[in-house]
């Protein structure tokens, strides 16, 4: 089986489409979008299809994000995504085909990143990608759940409003938030507002939340709900899309709502930061029950762009080796310069050097989090103690990291 991979021209992008829907077992009729909508979304220049003889049987695509780092805004990710192989062909390298078309694509247009959501945890590790945030799924019981602090006022908005209110406070949280991804005009468009019957699974239409203190917007979440009856007793859910908030008195009013509504007592989100203070205002907090799943997972594709776009906890100087298996070009020894928490990093000869570390568990750490000593004790970052002790508290963040946009 030979099997050749390229970007899609524009008039396969129907079947490209299916073929997506198809890798994950879903029907597709080609309503769910207007076509133009997906070409807006996937530039097609960044899509790889693989092909058995005429037949598509594997789809990738890549969407032009920025991400927040430590310390700064905006360094290039290539958001991986649609990432399906058909039935009929998997375990024979298509995957692996795509990647390479697409890691390499990323490196020549000067992009230090790529991140992506997995569907399942065992797939991108060999690619080089690390688990770089994670997130709580919540369920919250809210009898004894009683939000404490001030707030301000809450009222719901229609989508036009929330087109214009909601991407500047979605901003303001991104620009201080390592993870946090860009959305343009169209992801706002495409993938927030546009809210057909196909997108809700036996929810409502999304509604909209918007918190004010003194008129002024400072938060708002994005909700379904779905009522339940079949108890005799109201025991409806909420689930709760997004929670973006800029201020405290925000947090608390839009949580209070979200826990208090009149025949709604489940209220279930997805994607909680994993310091999120919602613990603290809880006097019950077992209520919130959570489970800890891995989220955005980062591939550095250039160790000293990527290291040099962050700032970092304390000062110092490491010599590092960076194992890379998949793309070894990518690693090799570096040292990185910490001066006042600003990063300098440049190639050096191999030897000798500090502390020995996995492409994979560098981009683990990349956002902040991670813990370096539990990848020692692992035996996946190695080196002498203080050096290892060292690289643990320069790559520490103050805030985890949150990937608030799947992908
Ligand atoms: C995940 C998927 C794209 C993998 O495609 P593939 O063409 O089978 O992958 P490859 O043949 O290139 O596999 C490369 C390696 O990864 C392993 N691998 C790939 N997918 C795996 C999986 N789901 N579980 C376990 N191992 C997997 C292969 O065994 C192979 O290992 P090896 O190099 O040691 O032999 C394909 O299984 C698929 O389409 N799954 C359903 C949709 C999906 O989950 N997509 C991912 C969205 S994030």
């Amino acid at each position: 089986m030979k099997i050749n991979t390229r970007p899609i021209r524009e008039d396969e992008a129907l079947a490209f489409r299916a073929a997506i829907a198809a890798g994950f077992g879903e029907d597709f009729d080609g309503t769910t979008m207007p076509e133009e909508w997906f070409l807006e979304l996937f530039p097609r220049d960044r899509t790889v299809a693989a092909f058995d003889g005429d037949h598509m049987v594997g789809t990738l695509g890549a969407f032009p994000f920025r991400v927040t780092v430590p310390g700064g805004t905006g360094v290039p990710m290539a958001g991986t995504t649609i990432v399906t192989v058909a039935p009929t062909h998997t375990r024979r390298g298509v995957l692996t085909a795509m990647m390479t078309d697409h890691l390499v694509d990323t490196i020549e247009r000067g992009e230090p990143l790529a991140g992506l959501w997995a569907s399942e945890s065992v797939i991108y590790g060999r690619y080089g990608f690390g688990v770089a945030t994670e997130n709580h799924e919540i369920e919250i019981h809210r009898e004894r759940v009683g939000i404490e602090g001030e707030q301000g006022t809450v009222r719901l908005i229609d989508a036009d409003e929330a087109g214009t209110v909601l991407p500047d406070l979605y901003d303001a949280v991104r620009v201080r938030t390592p993870g946090m991804l860009t959305r343009d005009a169209a992801w706002w468009k495409i993938d927030m507002f546009f809210d057909p019957e196909k997108r809700r699974n036996g929810y409502s239409a999304q509604r909209y939340l918007l918190h004010e203190t003194n008129g002024v917007p400072d938060g708002y979440s994005i909700y379904r709900q779905k009522s339940d009856w079949s108890t005799g007793f109201p025991n409806g859910t909420v689930r709760v899309r997004e929670v973006v908030t800029t201020s405290p008195p925000a947090h608390t009013g839009i949580w209070r709502f979200l826990t208090s509504i009149d025949l709604f007592p489940n209220i279930r989100y997805w994607n909680l930061p994993v310091d999120d203070p919602i613990r603290w205002k809880v006097p019950d907090h077992r209520r919130i029950e959570r489970k800890r799943w891995d989220a955005l997972y980062i591939r550095i594709l250039d160790v000293v762009a990527a290291l040099e776009a962050r700032t970092y906890a304390v000062d110092g100087v490491l010599r590092l080796s960076v194992e890379d298996r998949f793309l070894p070009e990518v690693g090799g020894s570096f040292e990185l310069t910490v001066t006042e928490g600003a990063g300098s990093c440049r190639r050096i000869d191999d030897a000798p050097v500090d502390v020995t570390i996995g492409t994979s568990e560098l981009a683990s750490l990349f956002l902040g989090a991670g813990s370096v000593h539990s990848m020692a004790e692992a035996g996946l970052v190695r080196g002498d103690p203080d050096s290892v002790t060292l690289l643990g508290r320069m790559f520490r963040g103050d805030v985890a990291p949150w990937c608030e946009e799947v992908f």
